[in-house]
């Protein structure tokens, strides 16, 4: 129950209630949401499934769990690739993960208070161009995650989400309400709900395939490390169903809180990075304008509770990279654990000033940290994603993958032989299908 709990924690997090805005605001809405619900289905599900069987069978860290299962090949490379997107999402995840600190700050000391929506665009660029800020910020959550790795209170953590996750759930849900009855609320609700296929083009299916991976952990042998602590008859099609619902159902409603808010506000829901940071205190302060505690009440645990939800991620992927290093280079957990912390804690600090003294230093148009958001989450997850299909569906032995995804013979046959039609041929063939389009080699 623990590990699947951690899994749980570690799909659900920025992605969903910062990155999954933004992605939408920027790729039209509606049909968005759509193409990401099939990706899920097609390219989520199968995934994680598939990452579950190897974590579990191996029973080791996702570049040894290879070895263990294709002895003397180059599989391990794939295991090897998640660890270095660990490696790069970590040290950008965090730079975020400051910015709700600094919103925990503001909460707290009613930063928000007496303001409008103009103010908290300008609150948000003047504190992410901060020549220091963000970047201690940053770093701050950083330490609390190496905290976490190298005191072993992970069970702790395991266990306060299983009451914070809840508790978070029903703060978005009321949220969403206080959200959609704001005067003008209603253009934000047809922004989700009606479809404009004409806006769909190959960077939104990237953007719907990366951001799959990205919200549910895949691609990295996150949850394959997760998995390998997995119950011998844990039902893996079952518990990557659940996760996968809770997880989409979390980001929806953060749509639901966003949008509404948006456009009642006026804010153009292609805002980018900073979309939830310059919508939400809205929300707070317009619902609650007239009992000024009831919105400092609610914004501080909305961040609070957003950041706790972070931390379980980034736990995650510390985890996921710290034992890797621990268990191939014989180094103790605390030296790995201080390796990938001062690692990715120094390309965290490049991506926190990049907003700031470093925006001068861009890449393809991009500064540093949409530069490691584009890669890891288009780039590199999708990679990852498509040899953990092929791996499993042509490389495994069928015996291991029926014994795993049934171990009390309980599934279905045709889900059993659905699961293997999409690992081998619609997974890859789809995932490599969105890259052709995106290089434009389709038209
Ligand atoms: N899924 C997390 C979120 O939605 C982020 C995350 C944690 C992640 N572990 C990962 C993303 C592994 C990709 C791979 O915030």
């Amino acid at each position: 129950m623990g590990a699947i709990l951690a899994a749980a924690g570690s799909a659900v997090g920025l992605g969903n209630i910062w990155r999954f805005p933004y992605e939408t605001g920027n790729s039209g809405g509606a049909a968005f949401i759509l193409i990401y619900i099939a990706c899920i289905l097609f390219f989520g599900l199968p995934v994680m499934i598939a990452e579950f069987t190897i974590g579990r069978h191996s029973r080791a860290n996702t570049a040894r769990a290879y070895q263990i299962l294709a002895p003397g090949t180059q599989w391990r490379w794939v295991g090897r690739w998640g660890v270095l997107t660990g490696f790069c999402i970590l040290g950008y995840y965090t730079v975020v993960a400051g910015w709700c600190l600094e919103y925990v700050i503001d909460s707290a000391t009613n930063a928000f208070a007496n303001k409008v929506s103009a103010d908290y665009v300008e609150m948000f660029n003047s504190f992410v161009s901060n020549p220091w800020k963000p970047a201690v910020l940053m770093t701050l959550f950083m330490l609390a995650t190496h905290f976490i790795i190298t005191k072993g209170v992970q069970k702790g953590i395991e266990r306060s989400a299983k009451i914070l996750m809840p508790v978070l759930f029903i703060l978005l849900l009321f949220l969403a309400v206080c959200s959609i009855t704001l005067p003008g609320a209603s253009a934000g609700i047809d922004f989700l709900l009606k479809p404009d296929f004409s806006k769909v083009n190959a960077d939104v299916f990237l953007s719907a395939l990366g951001q799959t991976f990205y919200s549910l952990s895949l691609g990295m042998g996150c949850l394959c490390t997760y998995a390998s602590y997995f119950r011998a008859d844990t039902k893996l099609p079952n518990t990557a169903l659940s996760i996968a619902s809770i997880d989409s159902l979390v980001a929806i409603l953060a749509g639901f809180i966003i949008f509404p808010a948006a456009f009642a506000v006026g804010i153009n829901p292609d805002a980018g990075p900073s979309l939830i940071f310059i919508t939400l205190p809205n929300v707070f302060t317009q619902a609650f304008g007239d009992i000024p505690f009831i919105a400092t009440a609610l914004s501080l645990m909305f961040y609070i509770l957003l950041s706790l939800a972070a931390l379980t991620s980034t736990i995650s992927m510390h985890e996921v990279v710290t034992l890797y290093l621990h268990e191939e280079f014989n180094l103790t957990r605390k030296k790995a654990a201080g390796i990938v912390t001062i690692v990715c804690g120094f390309i965290g600090v490049l991506c926190a000033l990049s907003f700031g003294p470093l925006k001068e230093y861009t890449f393809f148009g991009k500064n540093l940290f949409d530069m490691f958001d584009f890669v890891t989450a288009k780039l590199m997850l999708p990679i990852g994603g498509f040899f953990i299909a092929i791996f499993t569906g042509w490389f495994l032995d069928h015996k291991v993958l029926r014994s795993e995804l049934s171990p009390c013979r309980t599934l279905h046959p045709y889900i059993y032989r659905a699961i293997i039609i999409i690992l081998r041929y619609v997974a890859p063939a789809g995932i490599a299908m969105v890259f052709l389009n995106e290089l434009g080699l389709l038209s």
